[in-house]
C-alpha cells in the first residue's frame, strides 16, 4: 500500500494553510535549485498535508521565476502522491465570476521561458498529458464544494500564458474565441512536472477577474485579483481542509495512469 500525502501548492493570496495542526517547516534542497519556499508538513486530521507557497511567502517569484521543477521534486521527496493547485485565474465565461472556483481539466501551455521537463539530454522521456488533471482527485473537490456550499463548476480549459503582463485586448478576445474557460500565469509547467513526477494533479482555479474582454467591468489589475484572492482565501482553506479530512489512508491509483505515468515513457535505452 502507498500512504497517500495531500500536497497543496498555494498561489496569488494563499500564502499559508490555516487548519494545517501540527505543524513543522522543512526545507528540502533539489538537484533542480531552491525550491518557492520552506516546505510545510502538518496534518488535517489524519491526512498528511504538505504545503507550498507558489510565489514564496511575500510573493517574491514571478510566474517566469518560480522554480517549478524543484517546487514539484520537494513535494515528491515529500512523500506527495496527490496534489492540488491552487490559482487566481482570469474568466473567459460570464457565468465564472470573481470568487467561482472552476475546477478545469484541461490546459493550453502559452508559456515559452520555462524549464517544463525532468528529462532531457541523457534520458529522454514522452509522458502522456492528453488528461492532466486526476479525475478521481477531482471528484474529491467536487464533493468537498457540495459538502461546504461552496459554488464551482467542473470541466473546462485554462490557458496559460507566461506574463508578467496581462493580454492585450486581442488576445483576450482571441483566448475567448478559441472556448478557452480561464486564464492564468502558473498552472503550467507545473501539472506537466506532475504527471512526470507520477503525481497526481488536480487545480482549483480561483476567478478574480473578467481579464480585459468584459464590456462591464474594469480590465484586469492587480490590486483586484489580490483584493478578491485575499477575500476567498478563507473558503479556500475551507474547501482544501475538508479535502484533507475526507481523504482516504491510502493512495487511490488514478483511472488516467498520472501516478504510472513512466511506465513505457523512457526513449532512452538502459544501457545507452
Ligand atoms: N491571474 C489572475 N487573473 C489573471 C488574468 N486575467 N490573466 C492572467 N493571469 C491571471
Amino acid at each position: 500500500m502507498t500512504k497517500a500525502v495531500l500536497g497543496i501548492i498555494g498561489g496569488s493570496g494563499v500564502y499559508d494553510l490555516p487548519g494545517l495542526e501540527d505543524v513543522r517547516e522543512e526545507r528540502i534542497s533539489s538537484p533542480f535549485g531552491e525550491p518557492s519556499d520552506a516546505l510545510r508538513i502538518g496534518r488535517v486530521g489524519n491526512t498528511e498535508v504538505v504545503f507550498l507557497a507558489r510565489h514564496g511567502r511575500g510573493h517574491r517569484y514571478s510566474p517566469s521565476d518560480i522554480n517549478y521543477r524543484a517546487n514539484i521534486d520537494a513535494m515528491k521527496r515529500a512523500g506527495v502522491t496527490d496534489l492540488i493547485s491552487v490559482s487566481a485565474c482570469g474568466s473567459f465565461k460570464q457565468e465564472y465570476y470573481p470568487g467561482f472556483f472552476v475546477l478545469v481539466d484541461q490546459f493550453v501551455d502559452r508559456t515559452h521561458k520555462r524549464e517544463t521537463s525532468f528529462f532531457g539530454k541523457g534520458c529522454v522521456a514522452h509522458v502522456p498529458m492528453a488528461h492532466p488533471v486526476g479525475p478521481r482527485l477531482q471528484e474529491r473537490i467536487a464533493e468537498a464544494a457540495k459538502t461546504e456550499g461552496i459554488p464551482f463548476s467542473r470541466g473546462g480549459t485554462h490557458v496559460t500564458i507566461e506574463g508578467p503582463q496581462f493580454s492585450t485586448y486581442a488576445e483576450s478576445m482571441t483566448y475567448k474565441n478559441l472556448g478557452y474557460d480561464v486564464i492564468g500565469m502558473t498552472a503550467m509547467p507545473e501539472a506537466k512536472l506532475a504527471r512526470e513526477a507520477e503525481i497526481t494533479y488536480a487545480i482549483i482555479a480561483m476567478v478574480t477577474d473578467f481579464d480585459c474582454w468584459h464590456p462591464e467591468h474594469d480590465d484586469v489589475d492587480v490590486a483586484s485579483v489580490v483584493a478578491v484572492a485575499q477575500k476567498n482565501a478563507t473558503k479556500v482553506a475551507r474547501l482544501v481542509a475538508r479535502v484533507a479530512r475526507d481523504f482516504p489512508a491510502e493512495h487511490e491509483p488514478c483511472p488516467k495512469g498520472s501516478d504510472r505515468a513512466l511506465d513505457g515513457a523512457i526513449m532512452t535505452a538502459p544501457s545507452a
